[in-house]
């Protein structure tokens, strides 16, 4: 009898690396908790507003009960937002849930999912969850080939992430190219725009993604409250998606999974206004902060539309590695992007004034 446990492709999943916690470098490299920077997972470096804080005591007494299973008070919030019905929304343990769902809800074994070269990494991982098959297009100038990714679809092709902008690289779609490829893809072939980082975009860039799905019914939008709304610990994303495929979500769902207290924070992040418009502004101030020096330093960088930029850190391919572990060293977590494919590199998230100026002091030491 075989003591091999579960399907091959679910044993063949490379496990996702996380970026790593204060505590473990702490522990790891004899430093400070305190001392140390973390810009490593796209955070919100201001952390959780108050308005969250607020609503999430308040929200306490009722820890002993189930959440609202289906967040009748938060989807009320955002379909008046998005001007969506609020049976179009699917709220999320973190958007990332309904990346998951839609692979659970819409894909079979050995069907194919589509994503672009050097784009998030739990595309792939919910993929090889469901044993599809990854299809993984080359990239172009480190963003999505879109006319690529058209001609890549088969009879096979079920799902298509996208993701706008993209994480680790930072590029930008812009939106008549994202209609226009929506226009040619196959009606059974569900399209998958994430927007994590939509919220960091200027404002002469945004763009009303809710009114394509109004229009194409196999169109899924993810939002995430993580980034720019500072609730990363929380775990609540969103999904807006046509009743049809909205429902096939709601039915692989865990009937709990959003908790009461990131649904009240959530609903008071959403009004607080300030909060935004002043993360977003440190975002903007801290992208020029860094990239002034990478130019100065003639370090290439990715042009980033997110809270991150992509730096090259060196020629060779260990230089993504070895710069990393020289800045852990130095009490500075950033992220190491070999895994995505690109060993030369390495991903750092925007953070306060002292923070990026600390990154970029260790950086100009490391690599003096
Ligand atoms: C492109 C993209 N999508 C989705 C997520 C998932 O975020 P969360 O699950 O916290 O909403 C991330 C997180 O880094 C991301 O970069």
């Amino acid at each position: 009898m075989s003591n091999v446990f579960g399907p091959e492709y679910v044993r063949a999943i490379a496990p996702y690396q996380a970026g790593k916690p204060i505590s473990e470098v702490a522990r790891e490299f004899g430093l400070e908790e305190a001392a140390i920077i973390k810009l490593a997972s796209n955070e919100n470096p201001l952390g959780m507003p108050a308005s969250a804080k607020k609503a999430m005591m308040d929200a306490m007494d009722d820890g002993g009960r189930y959440p609202d299973s289906n967040g009748f008070e938060l989807k009320a919030v955002l379909s008046a937002r998005y001007g969506v019905p609020e049976n179009w929304i699917t709220l999320g343990n973190g958007s990332n849930d309904i990346l998951e769902l839609a692979a659970h809800a819409l894909v079979r074994p050995g069907e194919e999912v589509m994503y672009a070269q050097y784009s998030f990494a739990v595309y792939p991982l919910a993929t090889q969850a469901v044993g599809a098959q990854g299809i993984s297009v080359p990239a172009r100038d480190f963003g999505h080939d879109l006319p690529a990714m058209q001609k890549a679809i088969t009879p096979d092709t079920r799902l298509i992430f996208i993701a706008n902008p993209n994480n680790p690289t930072g590029t930008f779609l812009p939106p008549a190219a994202i209609e226009a490829f929506l226009e040619k893809v196959p009606k059974n072939v569900v399209v998958v725009l994430d927007e994590a980082y939509n919220e960091y975009l200027d404002p002469d860039l945004q763009y009303e993604s809710t009114d394509w799905v109004k229009k194409y019914p196999n169109l899924l939008i993810s939002r995430t409250f993580s980034k720019v709304y500072g609730l990363a610990g929380l775990r609540i994303g969103f999904g807006i998606a046509q009743p049809e495929i909205t429902g096939l979500l709601n039915r692989v769902r865990q009937p709990f999974n959003v908790n009461s207290l990131a649904q009240a924070a959530a609903m008071a992040v959403l009004k607080d206004k300030a909060f935004l418009e002043k993360s977003a502004k440190l975002n903007a101030d801290g992208y020029h902060q860094l990239t002034a020096v990478f130019d100065e330093m003639k370090l290439e960088y990715v042009p980033s539309y997110g809270n991150f930029v992509l730096v090259r850190v060196g020629d060779d391919d260990e230089a993504g590695a070895r710069v990393n572990l020289a800045l852990l060293k130095k009490g500075i977590i950033v992220r190491p992007v070999g895994s995505y494919g690109l060993p030369k590199w390495l991903r750092i998230t925007i953070g306060l004034p002292e923070e990026n100026a600390a990154v970029i002091s260790a950086l100009k030491d490391v690599l003096a």
